[in-house]
């Protein structure tokens, strides 16, 4: 609603023509109507629906696997999953052995998914998986939002079955991977 709309009626809320052409139709109903007799349950049905919505809109952050994979490791799977659902990721991409997920995307045709530490604005993991050693190693993470690094290593870390670990080979961040290493057990810093 704009300034001259909030003048007009002298009030900052959508007027209730406004509300009806959005209104879904399979509710008879009009959402006013149903709050006047008593019923919030109309109203509520209906914002219920779009949480919803927008819930399954968030479960869908992209996946994509580069065309030479054949078939994708189940544990590969399995991380780009986990990471997939953290509220902030929205592009994953996997290659034969290499993972990232970000916040973010390249510019240009190849969109790959910004993972450069100390980045300002992206949260983005990039690991080497090795499957024939069991092993997933980070090999770059930023988090500009803190609280993701670590949602990001305990998505990777909790799709790792018995037997797997989770490696970082060098550790630059001045304390977040010793502190990683204190939490979890399938966590080695080299
Ligand atoms: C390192 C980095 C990814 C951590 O991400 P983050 O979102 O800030 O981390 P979190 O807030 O999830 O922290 C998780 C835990 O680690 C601790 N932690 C984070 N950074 C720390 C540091 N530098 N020193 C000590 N502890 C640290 C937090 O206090 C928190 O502890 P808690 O579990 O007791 O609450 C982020 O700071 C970053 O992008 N740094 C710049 C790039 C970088 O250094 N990358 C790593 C290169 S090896």
């Amino acid at each position: 609603m704009n300034a001259r709309n909030v003048e007009a009626s002298g009030s900052p809320y959508p007027s209730r023509r406004a509300v009806s052409l959005f209104w879904p139709r399979r509710f008879a109903q009009h959402p006013s109507d149903a709050l006047e007799g008593g019923e919030g349950a109309l109203l509520g049905q209906w914002l219920e629906e779009r949480a919803t919505a927008c819930r399954v809109v968030k479960a869908k952050a992209k996946i994509t696997v580069v065309r030479t994979v054949k078939a994708v490791h189940p544990v590969a799977q399995q991380i780009a999953e986990n990471l997939a659902a953290i509220d902030a990721i929205r592009f994953v991409k996997m290659s034969l052995e290499l993972l990232r997920a970000s916040s973010e995307v390249s510019e240009g045709r190849l969109k790959t998914p910004v993972t450069k530490p100390g980045h300002p604005t992206a949260i983005g993991v990039s690991l080497i998986f090795h499957a024939a050693y069991k092993t997933v190693q980070f090999y770059e993470i930023t988090s500009a939002t803190k609280g993701y690094g670590s949602k990001m290593v305990d998505a990777v870390l909790r799709a790792l079955p018995e037997g797997w670990s989770g490696v970082v080979v060098m550790d630059w961040s001045d304390g977040f991977w010793k502190r990683m290493s204190e939490k979890y057990e399938n966590l080695e810093v080299v």
